[in-house]
């Protein structure tokens, strides 16, 4: 059954994104690394993570592979923490982070919905707090989806995964918004992006891209022939 297709027009809905954006997949965690792997991309002297203190378990433990699988410690994991005496997060404690170690910095993943306080957070700044030290931006919305509407589109982060298992009440299947448009237009390589569960269709994008050749076009792709028959019908 072709579940990514049926359901993304309405997930897109949901999550206030673009169809194209979006596709149904997997489960959560195995979604954050899918979309780490194409946009964690540590540097000697960028490769810092921020999570908040409260995040989910299996986020945390998400983030320090990561951070080890690229040959750095947990130690190198930055949380954006409830001040003394509080339990919810303050913004300008995050705008102090990155104006701090934002150099250092490479990925913020932060839950647009804490799962323990329910805190929503301002998605649209807190991707300008990122981008503005030119760090990633990926939000966890498995409480958020069904719950508040995050407006993905419009919000400035680069990807966001969630499950349907929470406040869409529902079996565990999980979907993610891969990339957005302008940010698929950007990439060069197949090598610059995990191809796994992308549809037809964000690979036509990705393949019109002028800046592609045509052999990168063809070395990564394992929808190929997907793509030719998507082009004639
Ligand atoms: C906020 C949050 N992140 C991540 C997960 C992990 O999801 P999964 O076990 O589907 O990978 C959950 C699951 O409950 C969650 O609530």
């Amino acid at each position: 059954m072709n579940y990514h297709e049926l359901l993304r027009d309405q997930m897109a809905k949901i999550v206030g994104a673009k169809p194209l954006e979006v596709v149904v997949m997997n489960t959560l965690t195995t979604n954050l690394h899918l979309l780490m792997v194409s946009f964690y991309k540590p540097t000697k002297i960028k490769y810092k993570i921020v999570i908040e203190s409260d995040a989910f378990p299996s986020d945390r433990y998400a983030v320090q592979s990561q951070l080890k699988f690229h040959g750095f410690s947990e130690e190198d994991l930055i949380e954006w923490k409830p001040r003394k005496g509080e339990e919810l997060l303050r913004i300008e404690d995050l705008e102090h982070i990155i104006s701090e170690k934002g150099d250092e910095i490479a990925l913020l993943l932060i839950g647009g919905v804490n799962y323990y306080t329910g805190q929503f957070l301002d998605l649209p700044r807190i991707a300008e707090i990122g981008h503005s030290k030119n760090c990633k931006v990926g939000i966890d919305l498995a409480h958020g989806a069904g719950n508040i509407q995050p407006n993905l589109h419009d919000s400035g982060v680069d990807f966001a995964a969630w499950c349907t298992y929470k406040y869409l009440n529902s079996g565990p299947e999980v979907c993610l918004v891969y990339l957005f448009m302008k940010d698929m237009l950007k990439i060069k390589t197949y090598h610059d992006f995990l191809v796994g569960g992308i549809t037809t269709k964000q690979l036509v994008l990705i393949c019109d891209n002028p800046l592609m050749s045509w052999k990168e076009q063809r070395a990564g792709s394992c929808r190929t022939h997907q793509y030719y028959q998507w082009q004639r019908s």
